[in-house]
């Protein structure tokens, strides 16, 4: 199988917490959920993939380019970041100007920019809000929006730091059906969720972090009879009968 993200023997350290020999593939197409409590290094790993922090050793490949400084914008192009809070995510003065942002820098053609707003605003349903200012939405508005800002660049690789984290229920249901729409397109993506319902629905395997260790990386299901995987991962089954409910699934 082609792997989009390659993690070799991965060491990073913050003064007080390490990452420790994390070993772990993102294939094509493939959708994997990281998992892990509070502080077990998610959104760590992410920032090293991006390229925003240096390892101490190991290697990240994208598509077979090291993720290293040099090559930092090559990768960018191939991989999207959706952050913890949109508010870290927007900083433009309307939603238009902020979705543009990106298509701009990798730069595309005012006409295509303007292509590509129209279909990433359409894609989150978030059309009509194409000349608010970013400060004059709700949460989950703004976080539609900051995926629509980070498809707008079409990458070949998601990272989707907590995308259902502050949502309420018809919007994680939209949240899911845009996942899947662009899982559909050929997307690789990797998200952190503490969600166990997501797990369960929706990844292909699961990555468990455990205190800066990878303490299982494979499929779903097997992940999910393990107790000790369980533990991290709560039980969510009363959220995912109510999304069951809203959903109309039986
Ligand atoms: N800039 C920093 N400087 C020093 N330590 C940091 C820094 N950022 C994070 N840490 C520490 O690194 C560890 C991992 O943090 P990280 O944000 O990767 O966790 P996480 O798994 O994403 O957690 P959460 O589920 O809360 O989002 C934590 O112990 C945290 O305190
Ligand atoms: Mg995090």
């Amino acid at each position: 199988m082609t792997c989009a993200l390659e993690i070799n023997n991965l060491y990073f350290r913050y003064n007080e917490f390490s990452l420790e020999d994390v070993t772990m593939n993102l294939h094509l197409g493939e959708q994997k959920a990281l998992v892990g409590l509070n502080g077990s290094g998610k959104t760590t790993l992410f920032k090293l993939i991006l390229g925003l922090l240096e390892p101490i050793s190991g290697s990240i490949h994208v598509f077979e380019r090291k993720a290293e400084r040099e090559n930092y914008w090559e990768i960018r192009k191939d991989v999207g970041f959706l952050f913890q809070s949109p508010d870290d995510q927007l900083f433009a003065p309307t939603v238009w100007e902020d979705v543009a942002f990106g298509p701009r820098n990798l730069g595309m053609s005012e006409e295509e920019v303007e292509q590509r707003v129209e279909w990433s605003l359409d894609k989150v349903g978030m059309s009509d809000f194409i000349n608010r200012p970013v400060n004059q939405m709700s949460h989950g508005q703004a976080k539609r929006v900051a995926l629509a800002g980070v498809i707008a660049m079409r990458p070949k690789i998601l990272l989707l730091d907590e995308p259902f984290a502050g949502l309420d229920f018809p919007m994680v249901s939209t949240m899911v059906d845009i996942i899947q729409d662009l899982r559909n397109e050929g997307m690789s993506l990797l998200y952190t969720t503490h969600n166990r319902f997501f797990l369960e629905n929706w990844a292909d395997s699961i990555a468990v972090l455990h205190d800066g260790k990878l303490i299982y990386d494979g499929p779903t299901e097997s992940a999910l009879q393990d107790n000790s995987i369980n533990k991290q991962t709560g039980n969510w089954d009363e959220l995912g009968n109510r999304m069951k409910r809203h959903r109309g699934v039986a």
